[in-house]
């Protein structure tokens, strides 16, 4: 078996159950030959997979950092200070909760990344590292915007224009789930798919999070210690009429031993572009396989406990 170095000194597919390697720098790469390759591998990972491990986005220091200050928000506050943060307000733009039913176990903070930042300011250590990350992470949305557009064989700022990215919003889940033994054959978050551009999800330790690929096996995330786990998302499906799909994920606690935190950031069009199958995408074998919605019409079908987008609109 190669070692972890080997694998992923190379972008990579393995067998069907192995999640593709996308080295981000290759894709901007100077030689010509080396970008088409790479934007060649992009194209297949998110037609075939639909999901992949992507490295050389953001700085192992800084994704080590944020779940480090992520760790420091859960473990120097009490839970008094946290719940300062449960929702008052529609216009909140940071929500935390603890799920302890119907099957859920998870206590997360949510915040509103893009087009504005909020955080809660303490720990200090949280506020500054979490936000470096959403720094790196929204020039990586871009860039990955610019690469598929071409992998679609668009111009590069196709995705860019049809998302309206400049005001596209972001919004980021930061979870603690407890270790599987207090909470025996948990489901940590139910299976769903996530609306929008993309998911990225970085977690500090591996085991939790499981994908249905599309052999229709479960697939464990286990993402190297370099990469960042990057998962398509409905509204690209939507756009591309099927052709670059949103995978159902679920998180389960049977194989945490520990207690696991991720931060699942979701990276959305703007709220109120409406997104439908492009022209691109359609023909006389292919009719439009959606009706098409705006990203905040699924937010809001996503759940209760989502930021409320209504009044994000509405400022
Ligand atoms: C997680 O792995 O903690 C959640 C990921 C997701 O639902 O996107
Ligand atoms: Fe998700």
């Amino acid at each position: 078996m190669a070692n972890t170095a080997e694998m992923f000194s190379q972008q990579c597919f393995g067998s069907d159950d192995q999640v593709p390697t996308v080295d981000y720098s290759l894709l901007f790469s100077d030689d010509q030959n080396e970008r088409a390759k790479s934007l060649e591998h992009l194209g297949k990972a998110c037609q075939e997979f639909g999901f992949f491990y992507l490295i050389n986005g953001v700085e192992e220091s800084v994704v080590e950092a944020a779940l480090k200050g992520v760790s420091d928000f859960f473990e120097l506050t009490n839970q008094d200070e946290r719940s300062e943060y449960l929702k008052k307000n529609s216009r909140d733009r940071i929500r935390w909760g603890l799920r302890s039913h119907a099957g859920e176990n998870r206590e997360y903070l949510k915040i509103v990344a893009h087009p504005e930042y909020h955080c809660p300011a303490k720990p200090a250590s949280f506020r500054d590292a979490i936000g470096e990350y959403f720094k790196g992470m929204h020039e990586v949305e871009l860039g990955l915007a610019k690469a598929i557009s071409r992998t679609m064989g668009h111009e590069e700022t196709y995705i860019e224009k049809e998302f309206k990215l400049e005001a596209g919003f972001d919004v980021s889940a930061m979870n603690l789930y407890p270790p599987s033994f207090q909470s025996k054959g948990s489901i940590g978050v139910p299976d769903h798919t996530d609306p929008g551009f993309f998911v990225s999800l970085i977690q500090d330790v591996n085991g939790g999070l499981q994908i249905l690929s599309h052999k229709g096996k479960w697939v464990t995330v286990s993402i190297p210690r370099n990469a960042i786990f990057i998962n398509l998302g409905d509204h690209l499906e939507i756009l591309s009429n099927g052709k670059y799909k949103s995978h159902v994920h679920q998180v389960v606690l049977d194989d945490n031993q520990v207690k696991r935190i991720s931060v699942a950031t979701l990276h959305g069009p703007s709220l109120d572009t409406f997104v439908a199958p492009a022209p691109g995408f359609v023909d006389e074998s292919r009719p439009p396989a959606y009706g098409g919605m705006t990203y905040k019409q699924s937010l809001e079908l996503n759940g209760s406990d989502e930021i409320d987008v209504q009044s994000s609109l509405s400022e």
